[in-house]
């Protein structure tokens, strides 16, 4: 038997100001899109912004739905809408903000096993990492270096063989 460790390196801010100026602004870009979230049945409203290689921004919030499971993450939103704008340009970022609007969160909401799934496929698939900043609206800023950080031992296409 060989045991396996399997470790990451989380980067804890206590300030924005810590962040570069691109990663604020990306963080501000995230904040701003959590406003126009519609998420009435969860009352918890979370925004994304996904920096793309060629400087531009794409950005999500969660759009719920009365049929509960029919609506989606802010992550996934903004991601796949960077993959319908711009296919092919690499994903070098993305910031997701969280806020619930009955209670103030006061640390990083991590992202849903589902936008994990999606977000590494694009890391995959670009075969670059994809740096991911986390924040609520009150506490610290986590980063992570990378998705597959965070989504470790991932399911990928190639466990789906040639065809
Ligand atoms: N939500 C996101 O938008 N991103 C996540 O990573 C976690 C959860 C949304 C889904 C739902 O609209 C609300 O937050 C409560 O789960």
């Amino acid at each position: 038997m060989e045991k396996k460790r399997i470790a990451f390196d989380l980067f804890v801010f206590e300030h924005d100001n810590e962040l570069s100026q691109n990663e604020q602004k990306l963080l501000h870009t995230a904040e701003a899109a959590r406003e126009n979230a519609y998420a009435p049945y969860s009352r918890f409203k979370v925004g994304a912004a996904v920096l793309l290689e060629n400087g531009e921004t794409v950005i999500g919030n969660n759009q719920e739905n009365a049929s509960y499971p029919s609506g989606l993450c802010a992550e996934r939103v903004a991601i796949f809408q960077a993959g319908a704008r711009f296919p092919g340009v690499a994903i070098k970022a993305v910031a997701i903000s969280a806020a619930a609007m009955d209670h103030v969160v006061d640390q990083p909401a991590a992202p849903c096993g589902n936008c994990r799934q999606a977000i590494m496929e694009y890391e995959q698939k670009q075969q670059s990492p994809i740096t991911i900043l986390l924040k609520a609206e009150k506490g610290p800023i986590y980063k992570c270096s990378s998705m597959a950080d965070i989504l470790p031992l991932a399911f990928n296409n190639s466990f789906l063989g040639d065809s």
